[in-house]
């Protein structure tokens, strides 16, 4: 369950809560909550300052237990860093230190009056909602397949109120709806892939349906897909055991015959790389490889949780990439459902051979206003832009601007990468019409670059999340991205 948020508007020094939270700049400069809770406490925060306890700085974060002339059990006084270069980042940064701080103490709630700082070009409703949306990410615990492992291990935080006027309720709104977004795509992020294979995809997608009026769910299955002849996805799943899925949601909260926006989105439950086999280091991590259709369906979960008034569709290929005595082999030339023959120079490059299938069954059959992919595509995306912001790739310039936009909006930060037909020679084939691979530069635009093949004529972008679907590591989890900047992209439609 997501954090219950709600709004408050009661003075910090009188509110009764099991915690107060407040911030202060460095070089002793309070805001005004804090500047409040020091004078009723007769001066403590700033004997603090000078003592050198409270210092101001991100991540400087002190509890003061039962402070005398304050209703509040505890103070939580968080460091929000120098006041002249404070900006949307760092307030983001602050509000999840302040999460982490609550966390650890034994509170299951807690008011926070970070939202009223000044964050330069960002109303009350964006503070909120990204204090809200923070504390809700912090919060997320995964337990799916493990016991706590700490007897003593703090109560987990059930609700928080946030200082804040009553005309920015809906900032609190949107949190609500995104933060279920997130929840939706970071659970199956992080469930192993011998339990969130393409079936159980198909079925999560079914039971967010089955709950959610007006939602409808479809899945293709491998017959279906014969059928239809969707060569090249169905080449990718031929190694495993597991059948794969065509996941297709649909919400038509929008006029009867608009056209719909469509998100697609890459559902490798497991990529071992297959023939073309993967290093065992890290390996594990490929579990993670269906952050893609993750994040599509937590944006639609998003969009549907607000009721937006847009026709939506979200298609997701779900697949296992494993290698098999029938597994497709390099050599091998696929023929794709949009009739385009393929070369299979490596079975590790699968995502877009997935995708491409994915890609021509929506823009056939709902025609979209936009199209767009969401992929754990490359390690090149990691390479050049690390984990920080999602590899944007589209020949629309207008797309390309909203989505950039929506990304700061978020701070679910994606950034472009040029699209030329120039790198198209590096997909040419002597077999087929084009290769699976592109040669050693520029991978994650020769994989755009591909994927462009199958969009033509469609307003399409593609995202490699690569980079940004989850945090690295034996102790990482998935983070839920790009669901705030896809839904953020949808309510800006909506606002026209
Ligand atoms: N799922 C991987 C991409 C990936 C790698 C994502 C590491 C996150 C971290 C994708 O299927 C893949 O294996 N891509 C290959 C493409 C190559 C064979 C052209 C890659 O990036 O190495
Ligand atoms: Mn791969
Ligand atoms: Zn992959």
């Amino acid at each position: 369950m997501t954090v219950q948020f709600s709004l408050g508007s009661t003075a910090p020094e009188s509110t009764a809560t099991p915690v107060a939270v407040v911030g202060v700049y460095e070089n002793g400069i309070l805001t005004s909550a804090a500047a409040r809770i020091d004078t009723a406490a007769g001066g403590l925060i700033k004997r603090l300052v000078e003592a050198g306890d409270v210092t101001g700085k991100i991540g400087n974060v002190v509890t003061l237990l039962h402070p005398a002339g304050v209703t509040a059990a505890r103070v939580l006084v968080v460091g929000l860093g120098a006041q002249k270069t404070f900006d949307s980042a760092r307030y983001q940064r602050v509000t999840l230190e302040a999460a982490r701080a609550i966390g650890r103490l034994p509170v299951t709630e807690a008011a926070s009056w970070l939202p009223e700082v000044d964050v330069p070009g960002r109303d009350a409703a964006w503070k909120l909602r990204v204090a809200a949306l923070a504390t809700d990410h912090v919060a997320y615990r995964y337990t799916a397949t493990v016991k706590p492992r700490d007897a003593k291990a703090q109560p987990d935080l059930a609700a928080i109120t946030f200082a804040g006027p009553a005309d920015a309720e809906g900032g609190l709104g949107q949190a609500r709806a995104i933060a279920a977004g997130v929840r939706f795509a970071r659970e199956l992020g992080n469930l192993p892939p011998n339990i969130c294979n393409p079936n159980y995809i198909a079925e999560q997608a079914r039971a967010f349906a089955d709950s959610h009026e007006g939602v409808s769910f479809e899945a293709l299955g491998r017959a279906d897909m014969e059928r239809e002849g969707f060569g090249s996805l169905l080449a990718v799943a031929r190694g495993s055991a597991n059948e794969p899925r065509l996941v297709i949601l649909q919400w038509n909260g929008g006029k009867d015959g608009e056209r719909p926006y469509a998100f697609v989105g890459k559902g490798i439950t497991f990529d071992t790389g297959g023939i073309s086999l993967k290093p065992g280091a890290g390996m594990e991590e490929m579990k993670f490889d269906m952050g893609g259709a993750a994040g599509v369906l937590g944006a639609f979960v998003a969009a549907v949780e607000m009721k937006l008034p847009v026709n939506l569709v979200c298609v997701v290929p779900a697949v296992e990439n494993m290698p098999d005595g029938d597994a497709y082999r390099p050599g091998d030339v696929l023929t794709s459902l949009a009739g385009i023959t393929i070369e299979v120079l490596n079975t590790d490059a699968e995502g877009r051979l997935i995708l491409c299938d994915a890609l021509t069954y929506t823009g056939k059959r709902f025609d979209p206003h936009t199209l767009i992919d969401a992929a754990t595509l490359t390690g090149a995306c990691v390479v050049a832009l690390g984990k920080h912001a999602s590899g944007l790739m589209t020949k629309d310039e207008s797309l390309s601007a909203e989505l950039l936009a929506a990304g700061e909006e978020t701070l679910d930060r994606a950034w472009r990468l040029p699209l030329w037909d120039d790198y198209q020679v590096q997909l040419e084939s002597t077999f087929a019409d084009v290769a699976n691979i592109g040669g050693k530069y520029a991978g994650a635009i020769t994989a755009g670059c591909f994927l462009a093949r199958f969009t033509e004529g469609r307003r399409w972008a593609h995202l490699d999340i690569a980079g940004t679907a989850w945090d690295e590591g034996r102790k990482g989890l998935a983070t839920g991205r790009p669901v705030p900047l896809l839904a953020q992209w949808l309510l800006d439609r909506v606002a026209g």
